[in-house]
């Protein structure tokens, strides 16, 4: 054998140890927990404004998450994620002092919100960071968990505990990270500058890019218009029923995205109510946003300026089905 072939099989038997070393590594060591942060206190003053804007937020984001069938917030099975990440259930976000979040200080409820980070060091992979999404309305769905609404009072259950599939370990050991507390103050831009303001609302407020970008993986949650296949869709999830669904094409490129398919009167239809321009219904996971008609639109008006994918989710679900 060739000197060089001979050191190159070397090369190729140490990466494959290495790596086989590293699987079994994030196999066993699970998502890692890391120091502990510095949290600073906080003190939210509770006003109605804020509870009602909490609410709202809450509907559109923890709800969809963490109810269960009696509108608690006790948490329940994540079915809609791909069987890819494993058997995954959010957790008790009521104010019960056990099994919920009762004890955890405002301080820690936004720390943990924007970083993904509690107290003691453990980490949410799965959780969604809100990374972009203002100060205010953060701390009005910290003043809303606690208040006196329904779904939050305090409930001792315990939602059972996920089986992180090896995947979500490797991720969890990888690229999905802990994200930084942010250094400055994040505000609501003026709703004047519609396009500004539609980026907010769609990106910092509703999210709506974690799932319509190509890989919930290729995520970028402080930057999302670099995450990969921003608002060209693709992601893909699961239906009530277990049959693959893949997010739409939010771009508005003519043949495969928004472009020719809806007005704004029809888009905000759509989003606020899951109701097609021919009266069909967009299916679950999507869900009906509680938005004001001026929000939505704005997020029209700024999907206008993202930058076009070509991107045929009608042809893709079609593969996927034919595959089954
Ligand atoms: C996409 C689903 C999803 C959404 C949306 C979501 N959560 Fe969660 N949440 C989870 C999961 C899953 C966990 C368990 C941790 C993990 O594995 O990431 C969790 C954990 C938590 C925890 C930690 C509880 C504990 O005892 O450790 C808190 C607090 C929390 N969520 C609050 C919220 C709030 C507030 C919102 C709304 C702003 C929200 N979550 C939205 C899925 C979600
Ligand atoms: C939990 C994941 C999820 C979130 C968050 C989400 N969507 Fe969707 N959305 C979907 C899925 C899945 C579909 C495809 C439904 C179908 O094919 O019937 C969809 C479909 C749509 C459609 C229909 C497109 C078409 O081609 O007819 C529009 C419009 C839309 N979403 C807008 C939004 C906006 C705006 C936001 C944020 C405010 C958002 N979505 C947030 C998952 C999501």
């Amino acid at each position: 054998m060739k000197k060089v072939v001979r050191v190159l099989l070397i090369l190729i038997g140490f990466v494959a140890v290495a790596l086989v070393g590293f699987v079994s590594f994030a196999a066993i060591r699970g998502v890692p927990t890391y120091d502990p942060p510095v949290i600073q206190d906080l003190k939210i003053e509770v006003t109605p404004a804020r509870l009602a804007r909490g609410a709202k937020i809450a509907q559109m984001h923890c709800i969809a998450c963490h109810s269960d069938a009696d509108n608690h917030l006790t948490g329940h099975q994540l079915s809609d994620l791909p069987s890819l990440f494993g058997t995954i259930y959010s957790m008790n976000i009521t104010q019960d002092t056990t099994f919920g979040i009762g004890n955890w200080t405002e301080g820690e409820l936004l720390y943990f919100l924007r970083t993904g980070l509690r107290k003691d060091g453990s980490f949410a992979g799965i959780m969604p960071k809100f990374a972009t999404m203002a100060d205010e309305d953060l701390k009005s769905v910290i003043a809303w968990l606690k208040s006196d609404a329904a779904p939050v009072q305090p409930v001792a259950k315990e939602a059972p505990a996920s089986d992180f599939s090896l995947f979500s370990k490797l991720l969890a050991n990888t690229v999905i990270k802990p994200l930084p507390y942010p250094e400055q103050a994040i505000v609501i831009p003026d709703s004047t500058d519609e396009v500004a303001f539609g980026r907010y609302v769609a990106d910092g407020l509703g999210t709506c890019f974690a799932c319509h970008s190509a890989d919930f993986t290729k995520q970028n949650p402080q930057h999302p218009e670099l995450s990969a296949g921003y608002y060209g869709g693709g992601n893909e999830m699961k239906t009530p029923d277990n049959k693959p669904i893949f997010t739409a094409n939010l771009t508005f490129d003519d043949e495969t995205g928004l472009g020719k398919k809806y007005t704004k009167q029809q888009f905000i239809q759509a989003v606020k109510a899951c109701i097609r321009p021919d009266g069909s219904l967009i299916r679950q996971p999507m869900f009906p946003h509680l938005m004001t008609d001026y929000e939505v639109g704005a997020i029209y008006e700024y999907l206008k300026t993202v930058p076009k994918l070509k991107n045929d989710i009608a042809a893709k679900e079609k593969e996927a089905l034919a595959q089954q």
